[in-house]
């Protein structure tokens, strides 16, 4: 196992800068740590106070008589390498480090030594310059982020602070299930390398998104992410694209950006899923971690317009994906519930009279035919039906057909669309309100499984 171990599953963690000011960082943490639930030992330390948040508090880490594993620090950078002396001597094998004030202002010199001193302790650094770090399967939320974290499967690293923060709380209101999320700053000793090795290994992950400013060590994170692509898919939102990106990474995490054609080669080449944008990374997060790997590239597009069609044809063609003709005991089967006009080659188009029966029938159909790997709905909201309607139908679908198949689902229209996309993500079908996210996400599995069949012949004898 790797040596994060401790840090995701610690004896006891103590919160040094548990201050009893309900509006000073090292009590939001602290408070976190409570109330998320985590079952371990929880020690605030601040030699000022006798307690906090009903808990006893120490004055010092090395008072602490149980087994501290992490210890989190929330007092200004100046004050930073005292505690690490002190939590060195009480045997902790972690600390994180929230102040700010290292290298992403110039003091590369402090940044070094806190690293040095930990590693003399034989202590590893998460951070400085971050908001902390959860972990679902133990209940450990040690951040000043959102305390509800929704428990699920996708690993999330952020070298943003407040765009983690706010990330942290659109996987809430996305519906999208965490097993960690590592805020990792100025990366002064654990980098995304690091992390990947352990949700490479760990049960409780099988997507890792990471927002991505730089890397320390790009050879090193090509290998970890090539070995851990070859089981889970990895996301990497890589930011400072531009110029003007590049000059905001340098004072915002200290990173060098670097050469955007180097990090794209090295992300195809180690099987990673390169993503501009926030949005799109968490329109893949949910198929990717919600949908079964597909077996083949076998794509069904199920529509009530043709225009939605076209759009998503197109979408999935720049992603090179090009749909071949429906197998024809599907069409049969296809044809017995829709008007002699509808139109059966890929995309199938119900036409404009589909009614909610209809979806239910042909995704259904489609869910169970062994020569289609994939099914891609565009539903346009007509008088005809109910946005919430089709997308129950839809859900019916996938719940009676016999095979478990990506699918990926848009509806098209107002607030009952939106509504709609919302019940069927609570139900974690991916669903997007344009034809082109849902086409765009459903091709991103497509490509994970080819990226993924490229590594695995690369290791295979005679590959
Ligand atoms: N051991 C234990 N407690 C101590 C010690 C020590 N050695 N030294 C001081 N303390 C106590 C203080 O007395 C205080 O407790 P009190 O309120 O009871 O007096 C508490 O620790 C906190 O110390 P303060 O000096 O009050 O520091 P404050 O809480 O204001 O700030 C912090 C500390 C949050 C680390 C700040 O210096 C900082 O760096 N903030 C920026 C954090 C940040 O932006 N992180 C980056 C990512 S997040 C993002 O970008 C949104």
């Amino acid at each position: 196992m790797s040596s994060l171990k401790d840090l995701f599953s610690p004896r006891g963690i103590a919160v040094v800068g548990a201050s009893k000011d309900p509006t000073k960082i090292g009590h939001l943490i602290l408070k976190n740590v409570v109330e998320y639930g985590y079952g371990g030992k929880i020690y605030p330390v601040n030699p000022a106070a006798d307690e906090v948040l009903g808990l006893k508090a120490y004055p010092a880490v090395s008072t602490i008589s149980g087994g501290v594993d992490v210890v989190v620090v929330s007092v200004p950078s100046a004050k930073v390498l005292d505690v690490v002396d002190d939590a060195g001597k009480a045997g902790a094998k972690h600390l994180v480090v929230i102040a700010a004030g290292f290298k992403e202002v110039g003091n590369v010199e402090l940044e070094n030594e806190l690293v040095r001193r930990a590693r003399k302790h034989g202590m590893r650094v998460l951070g400085p310059n971050i908001f902390g770090y959860v972990y679902t399967p133990v209940k450990l939320n040690a951040t000043f982020g959102p305390r509800d974290v929704i428990p699920g499967n996708v690993a999330f690293i952020t070298q943003s602070g407040a765009l983690g923060i706010a990330l942290m709380g659109s996987t809430i209101l996305e519906g999208i299930g965490i097993s960690a999320l590592v805020s990792v700053g100025n990366k002064a000793d654990i980098d995304d390398a690091d992390l990947l090795e352990f949700f490479d290994e760990d049960p409780n992950t099988s997507v890792v998104l990471i927002y991505m400013e730089g890397v320390n060590d790009g050879r090193r994170f090509v290998n970890v992410a090539s070995r851990i692509s070859m089981k889970k898919p990895v996301v990497v939102i890589k930011s400072g694209r531009t110029e003007a990106g590049a000059r905001a990474a340098a004072s915002h995490t200290g990173s060098l950006a670097g050469n955007v054609a180097l990090y794209e080669t090295a992300f195809r080449q180690s099987g990673v899923l390169s993503v501009k944008s926030v949005e799109e990374a968490f329109d893949f997060v949910k198929t990717l971690s919600w949908n079964p790997l597909p077996s083949g590239e076998r794509v069904v597009v199920i529509t009530n317009g043709g225009g939605a069609g076209v759009q998503a044809s197109d979408t999935l063609a720049d992603d090179g994906l090009y749909l071949e003709k429906p197998p024809q005991d599907f069409v049969e089967e296809v044809k017995k519930i829709v008007p002699p006009f509808a139109s059966l080659a890929n995309p199938v188009d119900l036409t404009g009279m589909a009614s909610e029966d209809w979806y239910y029938k042909s995704v259904k159909t489609a869910l169970e035919n062994r020569e289609i790997d994939a099914v891609l709905v565009l539903y346009c909201h007509t008088a005809l039906t109910s946005p919430m309607g089709v997308a129950r139908a839809i859900h019916r679908a996938v719940g009676e057909a016999g095979a478990r198949k990506p699918i990926s689902v848009a509806i098209i229209g107002g607030l009952e669309a939106y509504e709609a996309i919302r019940y069927l993500t609570n139900l974690k079908v991916p669903a997007y309100p344009t034809p082109e996210r849902a086409a765009h996400a459903i091709a991103a599995q497509i490509r994970y499984r080819r990226y993924r069949e490229y590594l695995l012949k690369r290791i295979l004898p005679g590959g």
